[in-house]
């Protein structure tokens, strides 16, 4: 059994990590968080994501900007705070890029990685819980998925990424039993917190159907492209497990605390709604929760998409005693209020913070 004070949180400034950080403040755990702003849409040099969240909780975080590629400031950053244990979002996440820029995606995800993992074993910090995808289980044979469903079929190289590393962490506890690792598969994570503070800040090669979303309905883009009315569902479009961010978030404090009272070596949950939603369905969804039109137009599919995929979360909820509790409605709801306030992300929104100082 140990004892979680201090998390590591690689990529705390992106969109799932500035949720899970507000989760983890507000569970009590103390955070330094990292991030080299590689997805967002401008270079900055602070968390302006961060600073929000220490507003909103009234606590501090302290952040570093840097790049897991340069291990010896990861070194001096592990040098200078005592980490109980890591969560790792950092990495690329673009599904088009990744095609076409195979080798920059293997080095950021895959490298960045070994690199963490090198670090953390020579400061003796063997606490990881790891951001994974339900991408790495590729074209589903059953539904819902469970996490024994096959893995490693994926189609595309973020994807690959994200199967290696799982791969990766594997063949380190198996080497190591002092390793002590918990991955998480998510479905697709949407919404934001219900302060409006904080939320997804589309990046230059976002391809998600929630941002796209948004541009019709702040009137940025005149019709939702809705790809694919064919496929073998009820009304022809695909179907997703959206997942809201805050659930994501505590799932990440439950996993804390299942590596907490348990040497788990590696497990592996679903992170999910459990429930099956259309494209169609959702956009329905968000014009009765806001009462703003999307027009949208059925296009051909998209390549490499598949018709549906949900998850089976039963495993979360025995062994984590966690379920995702928001709704459909609760997601629309908050990330209209986010998308409203911010029309312009974080942009022009800014910034208090330093290297290695305090987000106020
Ligand atoms: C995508 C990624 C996946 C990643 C996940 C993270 C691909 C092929 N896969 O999955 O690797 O883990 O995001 O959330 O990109 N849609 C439209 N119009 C749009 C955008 C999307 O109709 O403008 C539809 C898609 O066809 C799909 C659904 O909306 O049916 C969800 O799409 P998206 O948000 O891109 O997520 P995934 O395709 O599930």
């Amino acid at each position: 059994m140990t004892n979680i004070k201090t998390v590591f949180v690689t990529g705390g400034a992106g969109y799932i990590g500035s949720h899970c950080v507000l989760s983890l403040l507000e569970a009590g755990y103390n955070v330094v968080a990292i991030d080299n702003f590689v997805n967002s849409v401008e270079q900055q040099e602070s968390a302006a994501s961060l600073d929000r969240v220490s507003r909103i909780t009234g606590k501090k975080i302290i952040f570093y900007k840097c790049d897991l590629l340069d291990i010896q400031q990861l070194d001096d950053i592990f040098n200078k705070h005592q980490f109980d244990c890591v969560i790792h979002f950092a990495a690329m996440k673009s599904v088009g890029e990744s095609i076409k820029q195979p080798l920059m995606y293997y080095k950021n995800n895959i490298v960045g990685a070994m690199n963490l993992l090198d670090v953390m074993a020579a400061h003796e910090c063997y606490q990881l819980v790891f951001s994974s995808s339900c991408t790495v289980y590729g074209n589903p044979i059953f539904l819902p998925i469970t996490e024994d469903h096959p893995i490693g079929n994926v189609t595309n190289v973020y994807g690959r990424t994200k199967y290696f590393i799982e791969e990766i962490l594997k063949d380190s506890v198996n080497s190591d039993p002092k390793w002590n690792v918990i991955s998480l598969r998510y479905f697709n994570p949407v919404g934001a917190h219900s302060s409006g503070l904080i939320g997804e800040d589309p990046t230059k090669n976002f391809s998600n159907l929630m941002p796209y979303i948004a541009l019709v309905a702040l009137g940025k883009k005149p019709t939702l492209s809705i790809f694919g009315g064919d496929y073998e569902t009820p009304d022809g479009t695909g179907i997703r497990d959206y997942i809201h961010v805050m659930d994501l978030a505590e799932g990440h404090v439950a996993a804390l605390k299942k590596l907490q009272s348990k040497q788990s070596h590696l497990e592996v949950f679903n992170l999910g709604s459990g429930q099956g939603t259309s494209v169609l369905e959702f956009v329905q969804t968000f014009e009765n929760v806001t009462g703003v039109k999307v027009p949208y137009i059925i296009e051909a599919r998209r390549e490499g998409d598949i018709g549906s995929m949900y998850a089976n979360c039963d495993l979360a909820r025995t062994k984590l005693g966690w379920t995702a509790k928001y709704t459909l409605d609760d997601i629309c709801r908050d990330f209209w209020r986010w998308q409203s306030l911010n029309p312009n992300g974080y942009k022009g929104n800014s910034i208090t913070s330093t290297n290695g100082d305090t987000c106020h």
